[in-house]
């Protein structure tokens, strides 16, 4: 009987584990151009891209997390011979930059493009003949009015003053023979599009604008350029390249082999979760589509539209002066610091201020007088009154309601990407456990179960804040880990079980230690 049940048990279990599907999570920022090293701007789109990516690895889904740099087009050619350098060279020296960047920013991503690298020639040649073959590329004379640093032709009534609406500099009037991709034939099919799906761009807002620029009436675009080489090949007309945001959308297709292994492709398309600057809703939410549906293939299921990060009110900007190091801040106030003020300082979607002062205040505030002090009070008490032995939360905690009221709102505020509410929920957790602290006084009382009681739940408060800031501050968190006894690492855990009150447990002596954040002056 027993070897039965057995054999019953081993064959159930192996049919769970076959039938168990790992949701897959495709996420990708914009690719970046290189004509200058990165800004705080992009370190933003950086670091929000980088929790939701890590936010859904802890919930256990399979992520793929794109990245990359935009190496084509006029832009590039003219930095590279101011540096007196070919654009293959400048490329190659700057690309890297981007990557260490990202590196000392703890970006998780899972690929690199770059759009210099042979795998992309071939997926772009591949989208792009699709698209000729189904009719919707044709040869043409165009005139227009050409902004360099936004890499596209202006019509005269979007000008402000006869600038560039985003750069506010002059256009440049260009003329060249070019294939023309008949975006016109698409303003139905987009409108219809939008109107399927409701949620594909988000937020509501950054929509509208989108809509806004298809209702006015879909112009063609012209694709080629004769006036430069340095781009990808068409391949039909060696005398042309395709123009550089025609090349750069289609690196997330490159990444997921479009073109290669259609098994791969079809794994992770169309469900991905673009992460995009307000500046280039145009091209993401409007053209990208519709070369999708040109080529056959299903538009983009999501994209998310972040603000700006904004200097005394201006756009924080390469040719504007008014760029902030990332590196620099890091090295001033650590990583997660700077990590931790972008998601919470600015609601994802809106623009935001950046300023030192408000970094400092944030530090101050919600890093060392919040988390700091919770951790340094409840390890204190710890070592001294309970010889560094860690008790046990109380299931029927005071704290415990509000704990899970403030875990389920983080977790719905990271599903729809809004790292400010997530964090906002986790840091009134932090401020109540104080509050508690506060009123009950541990350092006063005498060992016993009040004492026992009160320090168990404040440490599987840090243990459920430690899960829920992973993704902004993994060095945090896991360090508050260790120091609350834990073993293994925050980012082990399953989410979605663990998040349950009661589950702290430390076999290790609790030490007091050095204060996780000074405070700053
Ligand atoms: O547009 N605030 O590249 P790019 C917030 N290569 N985000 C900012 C920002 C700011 N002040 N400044 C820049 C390109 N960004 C194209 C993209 S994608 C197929 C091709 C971020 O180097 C923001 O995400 O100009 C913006 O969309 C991106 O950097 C543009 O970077
Ligand atoms: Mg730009």
């Amino acid at each position: 009987m027993l070897k039965i049940i057995r054999a019953l048990t081993a064959v159930t279990s192996l049919f769970i584990a076959k039938v168990h599907v790992v949701s897959r999570f495709f996420i990708t920022t914009p690719i970046y151009y290189v004509n200058d090293v990165p800004h705080l701007g992009h370190a933003y789109t950086m670091v929000s891209t980088d929790s939701i990516a890590r936010w859904r690895r802890l919930c256990g889904e399979e992520v793929f997390f794109l990245t990359g740099t935009d190496e084509h087009g006029l832009k590039i050619a003219q930095a590279a011979a101011e540096n007196g350098m070919s654009p293959k060279q400048w490329t190659d020296l700057l690309s890297p930059r981007f990557q260490d960047a990202w590196r000392k920013l703890n970006i998780s991503y899972d690929d690199f493009i770059r759009t210099t690298e042979t795998r992309h020639y071939e997926t772009v040649q591949a989208f792009l003949s699709s698209v000729y073959e189904n009719g919707y590329i044709y040869k043409d004379i165009y005139r227009g009015l050409y902004c360099v640093p936004c890499e596209a032709y202006y019509q005269e009534s979007e000008l402000s003053d006869g600038n560039c609406p985003i750069h506010n500099r002059p256009v440049t009037v260009m003329e060249e023979e070019n294939y023309f991709f008949r975006l016109s034939a698409f303003t139905d099919r987009l409108l219809e599009w939008y109107e399927k799906f409701p949620n594909a761009v988000r937020p509501l807002s950054k929509r509208n604008e989108a809509l806004g620029f298809i209702r006015q009436g879909l112009q063609d675009i012209s694709i080629t350029r004769t006036s430069i080489d340095w781009g990808v090949p068409v391949p039909w007309d060696d005398q042309h390249v395709f123009y550089v945001w025609y090349d750069a959308l289609i690196n997330y297709l490159t990444a997921i082999d479009y073109g290669r292994d259609a098994d791969r492709f079809k794994a992770w398309w169309p469900s991905v979760h673009h992460v995009i600057g307000k500046d280039i809703i145009r091209f993401h939410c409007v053209w990208w589509p519709a070369m999708c549906m040109a080529a056959g293939i299903d538009p983009p299921a999501n994209i998310f539209v972040h603000g700006w990060l904004l200097v005394g009110g201006e756009k924080m900007a390469k040719s504007a002066g008014n760029k902030v190091d990332p590196l620099e801040l890091v090295e001033d106030f650590g990583l997660d610091a700077v990590r931790y003020y972008l998601l919470r300082d600015t609601n994802f979607g809106s623009d935001g201020d950046f300023t030192y002062e408000a970094l400092t205040a944030r530090y101050n505030s919600d890093l060392a007088n919040n988390l700091g002090n919770l951790l340094q009070r409840v390890t204190t008490v710890v070592a001294n009154k309970l010889d560094g032995r860690a008790p046990q939360p109380a299931i029927d905690s005071p704290l415990a309601i509000f704990a899970t009221q403030a875990l389920n709102r983080a977790k719905a505020s990271w599903n729809e990407f809004a790292p400010q509410d997530a964090l906002e929920a986790v840091w009134s957790l932090i401020h109540e456990t104080n509050a508690r602290l506060e009123v009950v006084a541990p350092w006063k009382l005498e060992p016993g179960d009040e004492l026992e009681n009160v320090l168990g739940d404040a440490l599987e408060c840090l243990r459920l804040v430690c899960i829920t800031i992973y993704p902004v501050m993994p060095d945090t968190s896991s360090e508050v880990w260790a120091r609350i006894g834990l073993d293994g690492s925050p980012n082990h855990q399953d989410a979605l079980t663990s998040f349950t009150w009661g589950l702290y447990r430390s076999a290790r002596t609790i030490e007091k230690g050095t204060p996780l954040f000074p405070r700053r002056k």
